[in-house]
């Protein structure tokens, strides 16, 4: 079965083509971050108007590289959830559009559970249940993947996410949006154990994150110094807030696992491109015995790729969305669609 699956949930405008839910025909997606970059974040006013701009594009470049047609595939995926609500809209309505015009099902795709997803299309013998650690830009969550439309949230951020943090963290330091990967970069040079940071606990939940002090004290950290008129070691500051984030995602993870009796990790989400978090997974896992997969870097950030494959175990599920279809900013991981 082929899928004809769309993305605009955030900054990227992306189409794929994905044959059963495993295996990528074409993967196209237009990052918007440049433009994004002289603001310091993502305008989401911008974000729709460059989607709407874009969309057509993105979507013939797809079904070209696929070597298909509207006509040869046999649906049409959307992410609906959550996100920024206007990039969504342009996302759903044209799918919306195709679906009726070419007569194809429509599935809307969860965003995360796309995130998730994006691991069955690098590793065939992947298969549900498994323990997820899911850290973006938005999210940072723990998930029981119980089957592939079946989730359970053990834990999660109560401020930050993990992507957030380091991009602010990374503001601070004067790197410019998205500033993960250059924190990432930067900590390859530096040493970890220069500036020891805190590991913020969520009293009472052990499965639960907050990044908001750790990011603080990194800005209170770089204030204090200037104030002083002190020099900034930049790099061992990257690498330390690095391997602090690294610690606290790996050993609520590591706990979970433990506890909920689970040998199967996977990790999921733009920082999971993060140097630092996967050596310190990989030995984390290694040392329990435990069997770890992650997505390859390119797709570890936002593609259309990851709802094909997620859709596809959607629509086995029976996930068919009419043309009420709406975009929705903020949902649970665990609620369907339809
Ligand atoms: O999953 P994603 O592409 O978009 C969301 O759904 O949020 O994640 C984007 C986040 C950004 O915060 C970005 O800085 C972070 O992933 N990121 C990284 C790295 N590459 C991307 N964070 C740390 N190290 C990296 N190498
Ligand atoms: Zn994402």
């Amino acid at each position: 079965m082929k899928i004809l699956a769309i993305e605009s949930s955030c900054d990227e405008t992306a189409a794929a083509v994905v044959e059963d839910g495993r295996k990528v025909l074409s993967s196209a997606v237009n990052s918007q971050v440049e433009e994004h970059r002289k603001y310091g974040g993502v305008v989401p006013e911008i974000a729709s108007r460059r989607h709407t701009e874009n969309i057509v594009g993105i979507v013939d470049e797809a079904l070209r590289e696929a070597g298909c047609n509207l006509e040869d595939v046999d649906a049409v995926a959307v992410t609906a959830a959550p996100g920024l609500i206007g990039a969504l809209l342009v996302g759903v309505n044209y799918a919306k559009g195709l679906a009726l015009a070419a007569g194809k099902p429509l599935i809307p795709v969860h965003h995360i559970r796309g995130h998730i997803a994006a691991n069955y299309l690098a590793h065939p013998d992947l298969k549900p249940p498994f323990l997820c650690l899911v850290a973006s830009g938005g999210h940072s969550h723990i998930i029981e993947v119980k089957s592939y439309t079946e989730f359970s949230v053990i834990g999660k951020t109560r401020d930050d996410a993990a992507g957030e943090a380091f991009d602010k963290a990374a503001r601070a330091m004067g790197y410019p949006y998205p500033g993960g990967v250059f924190v990432d970069k930067a900590a390859q040079k530096g040493d970890p154990a220069k500036y020891p940071l805190p590991h913020p606990k969520v009293e009472g939940s052990p499965y639960d994150f907050s990044f908001s002090g750790l990011k603080t004290a990194v800005i209170n950290l770089i204030h204090n110094a200037a104030q002083k008129g002190q020099e900034v070691d930049t790099d061992s500051l990257c690498a330390s807030f690095q391997k602090t984030v690294a610690e606290i995602l790996t050993g609520r993870l590591m706990l979970a696992a433990d506890t909920y009796g689970y040998r199967t990790i996977v990790v999921a989400g733009g920082v999971s491109a993060n140097s630092g978090l996967r050596s310190m997974l990989e030995n984390a896992c290694q040392e329990q015995g435990y069997q770890l997969y992650m997505p390859p870097l390119n797709l570890c950030g936002d593609n259309a790729a990851m709802i094909g494959s997620q859709a596809y175990y959607e629509y086995l599920d029976g996930q068919i969305a009419g043309l009420s279809l709406n975009g929705t900013a903020s949902m649970p991981i665990d609620q369907p669609l339809v």
